[in-house]
């Protein structure tokens, strides 16, 4: 491993990536794939790939508008995938199947009406078996689809957390990021929100836009703090390729760095002022605000089970999710082989990759040392047997040098302020040399 040359390398949400996934050419069946796995706390993930616009910033697996039919003929997929899924799942070993945790993603999951909405929270109950009103729900929603009706169905439902993608209140800056939205529609938004009263509100704001300034972020902060929104995050821009920003924007400087890591400081510490606690890099939460399960990228549970062409599914061993895309044209030919499929079709994963010890050891490290709270090193030898000292040796020593790791000797291993504030570059520091070449390896498309 080279030293990293930027802090922001990459944003690490799951390990191993999806562009470190492959078609798998003995197409293992569900069925078989879950035999032997804990069913007892699954998480329960249905993505909706549908937005009304696409924002220059974004690289999420969904397409722009729905000709005529599609989204039915897409809940009818989802449907069809559910009962597939499940009738796998149902199969021996394992226990009953129980699920611990939804989230409804995207794209954006109130792009779909109200009654479509309702369908959707039909097939992860009746479809899936998750019994939404008793577990953490959290649904993504932009300002201008997160309209009272949807909302009332959404809570009626079950939804615990609502994120809303709000990104800068700057009109400005919203506009740079290509993010067309007013300030007007946001509050409106919010008020919407707040008056159908989901337990957590979540705002996303991006730091680093072309323009933004200290005292424009600041303002966008307070105009979030005004809502006291139960968790904030607040997300590095990055410019990827094939976005619409990635397409004229030049390449990545050490300015850029400079000023993504000046506003990330400024916003952490404005919102440890305000009260909030910090959760991970992104991640601020008001203490006492309810744990959202799914949100909850500390959680070290395998199992979570994806529905709907984007997601991705986990069990111990494979992760695997369906073909992806970022181009407009071949994220349509995804969603369109989706929605033809029959049910048979569901019964097998096509892409992914195998997990074994040494990249599980490495997702447990990863995962836990990006949380604030860091990693109980006792957990991780009761899971694996040995120490991160002597499986990663290298690696944490590179933090340690850099003073980004507090030792351990607490027997938590733990960033430091620096270090979490360098979470995108430690993160790709951990990554196994097989999958960093996968990932180099992957044609973009
Ligand atoms: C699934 S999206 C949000 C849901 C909804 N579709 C919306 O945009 O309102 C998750 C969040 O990731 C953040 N995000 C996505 N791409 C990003 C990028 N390139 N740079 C920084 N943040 C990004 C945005 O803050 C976004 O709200
Ligand atoms: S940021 Fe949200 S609304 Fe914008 S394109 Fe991505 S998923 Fe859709």
């Amino acid at each position: 491993m080279s030293g990293p040359t930027t802090p922001y390398e990459s944003y690490v949400y799951a390990y191993p990536h999806k562009t470190a996934y492959r078609a798998l050419p003995e197409r293992p069946a569900l069925r078989d794939l879950w035999a032997e796995q804990p069913r007892h706390a699954l998480s329960l993930y249905l993505h909706v790939p549908f937005c009304e616009v696409r924002c220059g910033f974004c690289n999420l697996f969904t397409r722009i508008g729905a000709p005529e039919g599609l989204t039915t003929a897409y809940l009818d997929a989802l449907e069809r995938q559910a009962e597939a899924v499940r009738e796998a799942l149902g199969g021996s070993g394992g226990g009953p199947v129980r699920f611990a945790a939804a989230a409804f993603g995207g794209g954006t999951p109130t792009f779909l009406t109200a009654c479509e909405l309702e369908r959707l929270c039909d097939i992860a109950e009746q479809g899936a078996g998750a019994d939404l009103r008793a577990v953490p729900l959290s649904v993504e929603a932009s300002p201008s689809t997160a309209t009272a009706d949807r909302l009332r169905v959404l809570v009626d439902r079950g939804a615990t957390r609502l994120s809303l993608g709000v990104q800068s209140f700057v009109a400005e800056e919203a506009r740079s990021a290509v993010r067309p939205q007013s300030r007007a529609d946001v509050e409106a938004a919010l008020a919407r929100i707040r008056d159908a009263a989901v337990p957590v509100l979540n705002m996303d704001l991006i730091y680093g836009i072309d323009g933004q300034t200290e005292d424009s972020w600041r303002y966008s902060l307070d105009a979030a703090l005004a809502w006291r929104p139960e968790e904030l995050y607040l997300y590095p821009l990055y410019v990827r390729p094939l976005t619409g920003l990635g397409r004229r924007q030049e390449e990545p400087s050490a300015q850029w760095d400079e000023q993504r890591l000046r506003l990330y400081r400024a916003g952490r510490d404005h919102l440890l002022a305000a009260g909030y606690e910090q959760v991970s890099m992104r991640m601020f939460r008001l203490p006492g605000a309810p744990a959202q399960g799914a949100d909850d990228h500390a959680c070290q549970t395998d199992g979570m089970v994806g529905l709907g062409c984007g997601a991705r599914s986990y069990t111990s061993e494979l992760h695997y999710s369906f073909d992806y895309a970022v181009d407009m044209r071949e994220i349509r030919a995804i969603v369109d082989d989706y929605v033809r499929r029959p049910g048979t079709g569901f019964a097998r994963a096509e892409y992914g990759r195998w997990i074994d010890a040494g990249e599980a050891r490495r997702r447990h490290l990863l995962q836990s040392l990006l949380q604030a709270r860091g990693m109980a090193v006792a957990e991780y030898r009761e899971r694996f047997g040995s120490g991160p000292w002597e499986d990663f040796p290298a690696e944490l020593g590179r933090f340690a040098d850099r003073g980004w790791l507090d030792g351990g000797a607490s027997g938590v291993l733990r960033l430091t302020p620096e270090g979490l504030a360098h979470s995108d570059a430690v993160g790709p520091a951990l990554f196994s040399a097989d999958v960093r070449a996968a990932m180099a390896a992957y044609a973009r498309k």
